[in-house]
């Protein structure tokens, strides 16, 4: 396992972009697979979990190009039914996006199929997934009952109905799987939400031709829709930028602009908690990007208060929690983070990882069923941390390396190659 060793950092200061968002990256395959015709999408995330969408649409006889040096991929689509049954395992790797959404595009097709991925997805929840596709009619089979990977499906001549499902906890993968059932599905399927997810699978799904109706927290399609191929331009990925974001809050004297970034309403919570805690976050140049809200992001290093993080703010800043989490302990006062337990089931435990290694560096934290609660401000000592082979839970600890003092040590570091691979190289060229 590699490491990484961090110090005190010096202001960060430039211009820079950061790697194409993995969630509308995962899509842009997925959809462009499935869809008719040439999909060219640009700006692709050259990172391990998007090539494992790739290579899974490949097994299924879907041609792929991937150029890596130019961050092009092209994607020959021959609709649903193009698809060819993969002789081979569809590994995800480490990746809860891939195996979920495919998940509901296997559902409905005719052929056998297993899925399955590393140590990490094999603990993760599959029961979210399978009991709505279940309800639609598919078959599944699967370790402990189709609960967990690996999962196998058996496929035949079964039709998948549509259907009315309220989803138990916000979730834009299942929300995803299952609207990708529901597109092969006879009738309507409908999604209803407590809280908005993010929206990248409804507004490219409509890019693509699709009639996908939105109203509110609730979702809808018809099935037997199919999907033009178009090409698709992917921006900087929010979830990457915030590390940045909460890096130049929070080291002195630090300005930074992040260009080319996603800035949909569904992912820009950890925006909002900066702002609300005080910080100076701004947009410039803000534009449409194949159907997605992009801009410029500025910020500035500003003084924080600590601030509740809770409800409908979570799933919009769900992956950015163990990083906001780290800045909370640079904020003065009392910040509560809580109705997150979905941290519980991400790559690895993130309220325990969070949590357990924020105490080795010093912070105040405490852990509760659904978040944490914090108090800072408090300086924070360098120590021997580990990713967890999470790459936000790696790149949030490299951010407390930087404001900790003395050296702070992330095994695993590694991690960072599934979402942003540059990761290092990019800091060490903002603190020059
Ligand atoms: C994702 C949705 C989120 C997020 C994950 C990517 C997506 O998961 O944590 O990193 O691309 O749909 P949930 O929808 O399960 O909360």
């Amino acid at each position: 396992m590699d490491k990484e060793t961090m110090t005190a950092s010096k202001a960060l200061r430039g211009e820079i972009t950061v790697p194409g968002d993995k969630s509308i990256s995962h899509r842009a395959v997925m959809f462009g697979a499935i869809a008719y015709g040439r999909t060219t999408v640009n700006g692709f995330l050259d990172g391990e979990d998007c090539r494992q969408t790739i290579a899974c649409f490949q097994k299924m006889g879907v041609a792929i190009q991937y150029d890596r040096k130019r961050g092009t991929v092209v994607i020959d689509g021959r609709g649903m039914e193009g698809l060819n049954e993969p002789s081979e395992l569809l590994d995800v790797g480490n990746s809860g996006t891939t195996i979920r959404l495919m998940l509901g595009i296997l559902a409905g097709r005719p052929y056998f199929s297993v899925a399955a991925g590393d140590k990490s997805i094999a603990k993760r929840p599959m029961a979210r997934i399978t009991e709505p596709l279940r309800s639609m009619g598919a078959h599944i089979h699967g370790r402990r009952n189709g609960t967990y990977t690996p999962i196998a499906i058996p496929g035949g001549e079964n039709t998948l109905m549509g259907i009315d499902y309220s989803l138990p906890v916000a979730s834009a993968q299942v929300k995803s799987a299952i609207l990708l059932a529901g597109l092969q599905a006879e009738g309507k399927t409908t999604v209803r939400e407590e809280y908005r997810s993010r929206d990248h699978t409804e507004r490219m799904l409509q890019a693509f031709g699709a009639r996908v109706d939105v109203s509110g927290n609730e979702v809808s399609v018809s099935g037997g829709q199919s999907l033009q191929a178009r090409d698709v331009e992917i921006p900087g990925d929010i979830s990457s930028a915030a590390f940045l974001l909460a890096a130049a809050s929070v080291v002195h004297d630090s300005s930074l602009r992040i260009k080319n970034v996603g800035v949909n309403p569904t992912r820009t919570g950890i925006i909002d908690a900066l702002m609300a805690m005080g910080g100076d976050v701004t947009f410039e140049n803000e534009r449409i990007l194949s159907g997605e809200p992009v801009a410029d992001i500025v910020v500035r290093e500003k003084t924080l208060n600590g601030a509740t993080i809770a409800g409908s703010l979570i799933p919009r800043l769900i992956d950015e929690l163990p990083v906001l989490a780290v800045v909370a302990t640079q904020a003065k006062g009392r910040t509560v983070i809580k109705d997150a337990a979905e941290l519980k089931f991400k790559e690895t435990n993130r309220i325990d990882a969070t949590t357990k290694q924020l105490r080795q560096l010093g912070a105040q934290i405490q852990a509760t069923e659904d978040g944490f609660i914090i108090e800072g401000p408090t300086p924070l000592t360098g120590a021997e941390v580990s990713s967890y082979d999470d790459h936000r839970i790696g790149m949030a600890f490299t951010i407390a390396g930087l404001i900790a003092s003395g050296e702070t040590t992330i095994h695993g570091a590694q991690a960072s190659a599934v979402s942003f691979p540059e990761f290092y190289k990019t800091l060490r060229l903002l603190s020059e």
